[in-house]
C-alpha cells in the first residue's frame, strides 16, 4: 500500500479539510421540511441582478472555447467601477481561490502570518497548508485589535497580516485611524491582505478607500467578491486589487483559465448595474436594523454590523438554538463554530423575513431558557 502521508507536504498532515456542512437536500430530509431559509453562509439573499441570467445563457454557446486568458473585459469593467487601472485587477474563482494564491505566492514553510481570532477560517487553513505558522491575536471587545496585530507582526517578523473588514463573524468595521496605525506599525517585508468580501454593504460615510492605498504603493492586497451583494456565490468569482507588478506575480502562481466563461459574463452584466448595489445596501441596512431592534426588544444584544449578517448574543446554548431554528426551516450559524459560545450569526435580508426570524428566535430561545432554568 502507498503511504500517501509520507509523499504529500508534511505541512498538510493533521490539517482538516474545509467542511461546508450538510447539503440543503440532506437538511430538508433530516428535518422533514419543504422550505429552508438559508441564513447561515451570508450569501446575497436577493440573488443575481436582472440581466445576469440572460448574459450567462448567451455565453453558454461559447463554453467549448477556453476563457480569454487575460480576462481583459472583466478587468476593465472592475477597474472602471473602482476608478483604477485594469493592470491592478486579478480575477480569480472567488476570494477563496485568491486566498490560496496569496498564501502560495508569499509564504515559505516556517514563515509567520498574523490574524485575529475570531475571523474567517480559511486564512489560517491556507497558510498552515503552505507550511506557515499562524499567530492568532484575540479580538478586543469583538473588534480587530490593530495595535496587537501590528505588535505580533513585528515581534514574530511576519510576512502577512490577514484582516477581514468588516470582520466575519462579528460584522465590526476597522476605523480610519486604526487602519493607519496598523499600516504604520508593520515590520519591513510584511503586507496586509484585506478581505473586503462585504465592503459593498458598508455605509459610504465610514468606508475606507483601500483602492487608493494600493495605488499609493502601500503594502496592501485587497480581496473582493461577487458572491455577496451581487448574488453570484454559486458561480465563483472574485478579484484582487494589487500593485501591477504584484498582479503579474500572482498570475504566475494562479492556475490559468481559473475563471470560467459563465462567471465572467455574469460579472460583466452585474457591473453594468451599479445603481442596484446602492439599492441592495440600503435594503440590507433596513433589514439588519429591524432585526437588531426586534432582538433588542426580546432581550438579545447584537453587535454593530456593517455587513449582511448580525452576531447576536443569545444567552442560551447556541447549538440548541440553531437546532431549534433549523427545525422551523431557518438555518443560522452557531457561534460555537467560531469559539463564540452563546452567540449566533444570522444572515440579514428583507425586513419581512427578519421579522419572522426575530419572532421564531425569541420563541425558541424562551423555550430553551425555561429548560436551562430547571436543569441543574
Ligand atoms: C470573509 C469572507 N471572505 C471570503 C468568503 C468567500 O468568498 P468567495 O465566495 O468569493 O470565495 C466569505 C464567504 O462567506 C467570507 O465570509
Amino acid at each position: 500500500m502507498t503511504d500517501w502521508t509520507s509523499l504529500v507536504r508534511p505541512s498538510l498532515i493533521g490539517l482538516e479539510p474545509y467542511r461546508p456542512g450538510a447539503s440543503l437536500e440532506e437538511l430538508r430530509a433530516a428535518y422533514g421540511l419543504d422550505e429552508i431559509v438559508k441564513l447561515n453562509w451570508n450569501e446575497g439573499l436577493q440573488g443575481p441582478f436582472p440581466g445576469v441570467a440572460e448574459a450567462v445563457r448567451e455565453e453558454l454557446a461559447r463554453v467549448w472555447i477556453y476563457p480569454e486568458q487575460a480576462y481583459s473585459d472583466l478587468r476593465e469593467a472592475v477597474a472602471g467601477r473602482l476608478g483604477t487601472a485594469p493592470e491592478r485587477i486579478v480575477p480569480g474563482h472567488g476570494i477563496q481561490a485568491l486566498i490560496a494564491t496569496v498564501a502560495h505566492a508569499f509564504l515559505e514553510p516556517g514563515d509567520r502570518v498574523v490574524l485575529t481570532v475570531p475571523t474567517y477560517g480559511l486564512y489560517a487553513q491556507a497558510c498552515a497548508a503552505a507550511g506557515a505558522e499562524v499567530v492568532s491575536v484575540p479580538s478586543r471587545d469583538l473588534r480587530h485589535d490593530v495595535d496587537a496585530l501590528a505588535g505580533a507582526a513585528r515581534e514574530r517578523d511576519a510576512r502577512l497580516v490577514w484582516l477581514c473588514d468588516p470582520n466575519n463573524p462579528t460584522g465590526a468595521l476597522v476605523e480610519g485611524a486604526e487602519w493607519e496605525r496598523l499600516l504604520a506599525g508593520l515590520p519591513a517585508r510584511c503586507a496586509v491582505v484585506v478581505d473586503e468580501a462585504y465592503v459593498e454593504y458598508v455605509e459610504p460615510a465610514v468606508r475606507l478607500d483601500r483602492v487608493r492605498d494600493v495605488e499609493d504603493g502601500r503594502p496592501v492586497v485587497l480581496l473582493r467578491t461577487f458572491s455577496k451583494i451581487f448574488g453570484l456565490a454559486g458561480l465563483r468569482l472574485g478579484y484582487a486589487v494589487v500593485d501591477a507588478p504584484l498582479a503579474e506575480l500572482l498570475d504566475v502562481v494562479q492556475e490559468p483559465f481559473n475563471v470560467n466563461r459563465a462567471a465572467l459574463a455574469a460579472g460583466r452584466a452585474s457591473l453594468a448595474r451599479p445603481e442596484l448595489v446602492d439599492e441592495r445596501r440600503r435594503a440590507n441596512s433596513d433589514g439588519r436594523e429591524r432585526l437588531a431592534g426586534l432582538l433588542a426588544d426580546a432581550g438579545c444584544e447584537t453587535l454593530p454590523s456593517q455587513a449582511n449578517f448580525l452576531l447576536v448574543r443569545v444567552g442560551v446554548d447556541d447549538v440548541a438554538l440553531t437546532e431549534g431554528l433549523a427545525r422551523r426551516g431557518l438555518l443560522v450559524r452557531a457561534g460555537s463554530e467560531f469559539g463564540l459560545e452563546g452567540f449566533v450569526r444570522i444572515t440579514t435580508g428583507p425586513v419581512g423575513l427578519m421579522e419572522r426570524v426575530a419572532a421564531e428566535l425569541a420563541d425558541v430561545r424562551a423555550g430553551l431558557a425555561e429548560l436551562e432554568a430547571v436543569e441543574p
